[in-house]
């Protein structure tokens, strides 16, 4: 088979877009792709400063070598979970990567941020999943980094199966409310938060692994050990098997939902009246979703503490 570009001798298949190039042919491919969705969607411009959540994975130094090439101004935020292994493996990719190509990057690290909690410690006294908490830690730590940052905007590297699961999800329980803030923009909602996008919406899991992989990035392979939301796996693997008969299934089911089903759930976005007592962030209560967890998981400690 021959590249589709140049037609020297193709290494890279494409069977959702019914095409195949050679390894320099995809790399440009699949950065132009994702200056599409920047440029498509407004998200952001060559002077505006992005914050990158790199996670040390596939997707986000995939994201962040594409933004980096493409001339955007940018800087990486690693924040350390606290889950052993897993989560030094992460942080160890993320600084390689970084300091190979002398980028800058933000290392946080839960354990000695204010509130010393880390994601096993959270799970263990909430009694929850540890994806749960999880998701409440990044979006506050995220939030702040990128405010106290003054950046303008946070780009996280959630692909094509990532928002394809979700809207799956979404669509199977109709939940909309989370169909209204499906989108690979959320604009502030409050003068504290920054915009939000995503930028590899359009681009495969297997398209980031491969341009990581074409690129010479080494990135943490291992899965979150807390199995990272069985349900979301499901909805992977029942799309895995859909585009496998119907290729180009994903990219249809998401790209169309943008244009023709979002614009009929989106209403006028929830904005948070206030700002937290206790850590001065966005929020519709007395206290934010963020504060509410750590006063929840503190109060159970020291219960614990008192029974031992
Ligand atoms: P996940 O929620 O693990 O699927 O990750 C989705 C995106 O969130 C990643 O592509 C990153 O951009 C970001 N992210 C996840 N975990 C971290 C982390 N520990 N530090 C920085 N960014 C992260
Ligand atoms: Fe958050 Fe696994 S629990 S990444
Ligand atoms: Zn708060």
């Amino acid at each position: 088979m021959k590249c589709k570009r140049c037609a020297a001798k193709a290494t890279v298949q494409l069977r959702s877009h019914n095409t195949a190039f050679c390894k320099e042919c995809f790399v440009f491919f699949f950065q132009r792709n994702v200056e599409r969705s920047i440029e498509r969607e407004r998200m952001f411009t060559r002077e505006e400063p992005v914050l990158v959540a790199v996670s040390g994975g596939k997707d986000s130094l995939a994201l962040w070598d594409t933004l980096v090439t493409l001339g955007y101004r940018t800087e990486g935020l690693y924040l350390g979970l606290g889950i052993g292994a897993y989560s030094a493996a992460s942080q160890r990719k993320a600084e390689a990567y970084a300091a190979a190509r002398d980028l800058p990057l933000r290392i946080m690290r839960l354990e000695e941020e204010g509130d010393g909690l880390a994601i096993p410690e959270a799970a263990f006294f909430t009694r929850r999943q540890p994806c749960a908490a999880c998701g409440t830690f990044k979006r506050h730590h995220f939030d702040r980094a990128a405010l106290d940052g003054g950046f303008a905007v946070l780009a996280t590297g959630h692909n094509l199966d990532d928002e394809a699961a979700r809207l799956l999800g979404n669509v199977l329980h109709w939940q909309l409310p989370y169909l209204a803030k499906q989108h690979p923009v959320l604009t502030p909602t409050h003068p504290k938060f920054v915009r939000k996008v995503r930028p590899l919406y359009r681009t495969s899991e297997y398209e980031s692994a491969t341009y990581a992989f074409l690129r010479g990035i080494d990135y943490v392979v291992e899965e979150c050990p807390n199995s990272h939301g069985a349900t979301q796996l499901v909805y992977k693997d029942l799309l895995n098997r859909l585009e496998e008969t119907m290729p180009g299934s994903k990219l249809a089911f998401v790209s169309d939902f943008l244009r023709h089903a979002h614009p009929l759930f989106a209403g006028a976005p929830d904005s948070p009246a206030g700002e937290c007592a206790r850590c001065g962030m966005p929020a519709f209560a007395e206290l934010c979703g963020y504060c509410r967890l750590v006063a929840e998981i503190e109060r159970r400690r020291s219960q614990a503490v008192a029974h031992s």
